[in-house]
């Protein structure tokens, strides 16, 4: 009975951080779909009514905002106005969430 309750023990240490972060990808392409898919491709680097999202980690912006580093996808996903004032991509509520807006560039970081 104790070898079995240490056994679970043990496999709950070891698969509760994977679900973690299942849950975090799950949030950032859940949000993606929801939010950004209207505008832009993930897939490809096709522009829709923005510019695709594909490989966009760490390239240079399109839209002339410098490398698209992580610190800068945070700016960025913030608040756009605050880097382009004349930007057509609008600020979003969810962005304001600090754990939102890491699993959505989490999930760009994949693309
Ligand atoms: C209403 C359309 C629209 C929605 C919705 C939208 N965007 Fe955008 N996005 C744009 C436009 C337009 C640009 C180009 C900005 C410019 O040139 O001023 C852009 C630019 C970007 C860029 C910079 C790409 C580059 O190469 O310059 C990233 C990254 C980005 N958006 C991510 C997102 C994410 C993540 C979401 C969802 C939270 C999102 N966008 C939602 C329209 C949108």
């Amino acid at each position: 009975m104790i070898r079995i309750s240490l056994l679970a023990l043990i496999m709950t240490a070891f698969t509760m951080p994977l679900y973690a972060q299942d849950a975090a990808s799950e949030l950032g392409q859940k949000t993606f779909k929801k939010r950004c898919a209207v505008c832009h491709n993930p897939l490809t680097a096709q522009r829709k009514i923005g510019p695709g999202l594909q490989g966009v980690f760490g390239r240079e912006a399109e839209s002339g905002i410098g490398k698209l580093t992580e610190a800068r996808l945070h700016e960025w996903l913030l608040n756009p106005k605050a880097l382009k004032l004349n930007t057509r991509m609008p600020k979003y509520g969810p962005m304001q969430d600090a754990e939102t807006r890491q699993a959505v560039i989490d999930y760009l970081k994949t693309l």
